[in-house]
């Protein structure tokens, strides 16, 4: 299986500090949210793992629906034009909606999301990522719950993938150049 030295270069975030983060933010998440039913949006499919360890830390009433999105565009290049692959189940007219994301990198899919949902009618919308690439940034997106500023390097693991691999990792590390041809 993958592993440093191998086709990882080094780990930007440990398992432990995923853990100990991620309790951090719950613990805020249920101190804003106290007395509030909350809807956790999870955008598919790097936000599965975030969303399943966040959740299980609520002590909030609390459920979830999940997203999957499509940037159209070169592929290399995001434009920024999103399409709904799969929509939510829910209405979320007057709810309380987190949206849950493994990363921000260039900002493009969650400034288009949330204003998607915005226009919904939510009661109120904010966004919880794990990661986020401060110096890949093209659309400043307002994040309520951020765990990690990380350098703007190819990453994988905890949900993030290089062509659906190593999404399972544990931990989050810097992918090999020689894997991606680099
Ligand atoms: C990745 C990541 C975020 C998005 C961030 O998803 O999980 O959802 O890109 O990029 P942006 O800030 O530049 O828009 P991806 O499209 O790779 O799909 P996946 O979650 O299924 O891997
Ligand atoms: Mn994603
Ligand atoms: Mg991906």
């Amino acid at each position: 299986h993958p592993e440093v030295g191998g086709d990882l270069v080094r780990v930007v975030v440990s398992e432990e500090e995923i853990r100990s983060r991620l309790g951090e933010l719950a613990a805020r998440i249920d101190e804003d949210y106290a007395g509030k039913e909350l809807l956790l949006v999870g955008v598919l499919k790097g936000a599965a793992f975030v969303m399943s360890d966040l959740m299980r830390r609520l002590t909030l009433d609390v459920s979830m629906d999940w997203m999957a999105v499509s940037s159209y565009g070169a592929s290399t290049q995001s434009s920024g034009v999103v399409r709904i692959l799969k929509d939510l189940d829910a209405d979320i007219t007057d709810r309380h909606v987190l949206i849950v994301e493994d990363i921000i990198d260039s900002g493009l899919t969650l400034s288009w999301l949330v204003d998607n949902l915005y226009s919904r009618g939510p009661a109120s919308i904010e966004i919880a990522t794990l990661l986020r690439k401060p110096e890949a940034v093209k659309v400043e997106v307002d994040v309520k719950y951020l765990g990690f500023d990380i350098p703007n390097e190819f990453v994988v693991g905890y949900g993030l993938d290089y062509a659906e691999r190593y999404r399972q990792l544990p931990y989050v590390a810097v992918l090999a150049p020689h894997v991606y041809g680099g």
